[in-house]
């Protein structure tokens, strides 16, 4: 698991508050017991425009190296995560959604229902979870142990590609 990083957590939903926000909850509770720093947590609506804005001020201003949204990736109407977060990133990762929808597949076929998307916004790498407590602890035990390469070379970090 990773540690020393600051962390941003992004919830969206129209029905849930930051009691009852189980999945977020769990993440941060890992990743701080790993030795994170929780830099920004919240659980907004899913209004398209205030997640832009979230995943701004949590790149931007609290400066998160990483940032993990949970939910709205569905086929819902109001599902807008993805999209919101492709117009906020530079680039995209395409591998990182790939890899979690094969890694899904294998858990249950509605694993190809989540439209996550993964890309980098200046030093922040960003990740689309969904919403369940369940799917987002199957998604960060899959990370773990690729992240700390991911976030090394993004930073400039490590430059060891070579060994795994
Ligand atoms: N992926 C994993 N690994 N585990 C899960 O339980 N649930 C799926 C899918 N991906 C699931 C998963 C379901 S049921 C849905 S509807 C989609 O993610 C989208 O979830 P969201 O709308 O909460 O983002």
């Amino acid at each position: 698991m990773i540690s020393n990083y600051k962390i941003a957590i992004i919830t969206t939903s129209d029905t849930r508050g930051i009691e009852d926000d189980l999945s977020g909850k769990y993440l941060e509770e890992t990743l701080s017991e790993a030795g994170n720093d929780i830099v920004y947590r919240s659980v907004i609506n899913d209004d398209l425009e205030g997640i832009k804005k979230e995943l701004i001020t949590a790149t931007d201003t609290f400066k998160a190296d990483l940032i993990l949204t949970c939910g709205g990736t569905g086929l819902s109407k109001r599902d807008n995560t993805p999209q919101a977060t492709l117009a906020i990133i530079d680039k995209e990762v395409p591998g990182i959604s790939e890899a979690l929808r094969f890694m899904s597949l294998q858990k249950t076929k509605r694993g190809m229902l989540s439209r996550g998307v993964s890309g980098i916004r200046n030093d922040t790498l960003i990740i689309n979870m969904p919403g369940s407590p369940k799917a987002c602890r199957e998604y960060l035990e899959y990370l773990e142990d690729v992240l700390g390469h991911a976030l090394g070379v993004l930073k400039g970090t490590d430059k060891d590609c070579g060994k795994e």
